[in-house]
């Protein structure tokens, strides 16, 4: 690590032990973030290590395909990554597991942020309305909450190179997934890691194909370790057999797992 980027992260590691995540310690975050993202020569040793491929044991495997990850806190305090926003793609919207700080290092980003008009009840459903757009140009920053209070689009709008954004993520409330909202459906989606996902669309597959084979291979996947696995695998099983998925989606509901809500809200939308 660069003696910058160890400095950055030296000041912010103080800031997080010494106080909680309070409006003051995160006004600060935000003065420090928004410094370092002006001078971005802090990021040249990560930079160049991973422009020669040299990433073993620093990338964190997450879903989004834009992100360069800059530092991982060993305590997992914090997590510092910098995303890539190409003038020629549009980011879905989406919410994250943790609060989060972000400032522009390069071009312009316009941000969307969302308010959702439902209570999240019914699986899969959104309904989103705009409530704020900004533009932010190099240094400026941006607060992100958690969950659905924190819903938002980022979109490089420098349509001659990508723009670059820092990001500063808290301690996650929600791990193992983003949510992605469709708008035009009035929709939302689960979007996991890379090698998760070919897993939850073979599930998915299995689910839609119906036939008793299926069912069986279904059936096993509702007992693995990941409650993210169980939860898409006992979706796709009512398909086929949907007094079973319920009886076994009552057992997770009524048991502590990080998905415990979402079992809930399943089983509620079936009855
Ligand atoms: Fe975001």
């Amino acid at each position: 690590m660069g003696k910058l980027l160890e400095t950055f992260c030296g000041e912010l590691r103080c800031l997080f032990e010494t106080s909680s995540v309070s409006e003051e310690a995160i006004a600060q975050v935000r003065q420090l973030l928004g410094r370092f993202a002006v001078k971005p020569v802090f990021l040249r040793d990560v930079l160049s290590r991973q422009a020669a491929g040299d990433n073993v044991g620093s990338v964190m495997y997450t879903p989004d395909t834009n992100e360069v990850t800059v530092f991982r806190d060993p305590d997992g305090l914090f997590s510092l990554r910098l995303y890539v926003w190409d003038p020629a793609v549009s980011y879905p919207i989406h919410s994250h597991g943790s609060w989060g700080i972000v400032s522009c290092v390069a071009g312009a980003i316009q941000e969307r942020k969302f308010q959702r008009l439902d209570d999240g009840a019914r699986p899969g459903y959104a309904r989103l309305k705009e409530s704020a757009r900004s533009v932010l140009k190099p240094g400026e920053t941006t607060t992100i909450l958690p969950l659905d209070q924190g819903i938002h689009q980022m979109d490089g709008v420098v349509q001659e190179h990508a723009s670059v954004s820092l990001h500063l993520y808290g301690k996650p409330v929600r791990r193992g997934f983003l949510e992605f909202f469709n708008p035009h459906k009035d929709s939302v989606y689960r979007v996991t890691y890379p090698g998760l996902n070919n897993r939850l669309y073979a599930l998915q597959a299995l689910g839609a194909i119906r036939e008793d084979w299926t069912a069986e291979i279904l059936e096993q996947a509702a007992g693995d370790k990941s409650p993210l696995i169980r939860y898409e695998a006992l979706k796709a099983l009512a398909g086929a057999q949907k007094e079973k998925a319920m009886e076994m989606i009552e057992k997770e509901a009524s048991k502590e797992n990080s998905l415990r809500e979402s079992f809930k809200s399943l089983l509620d939308s079936w009855k």
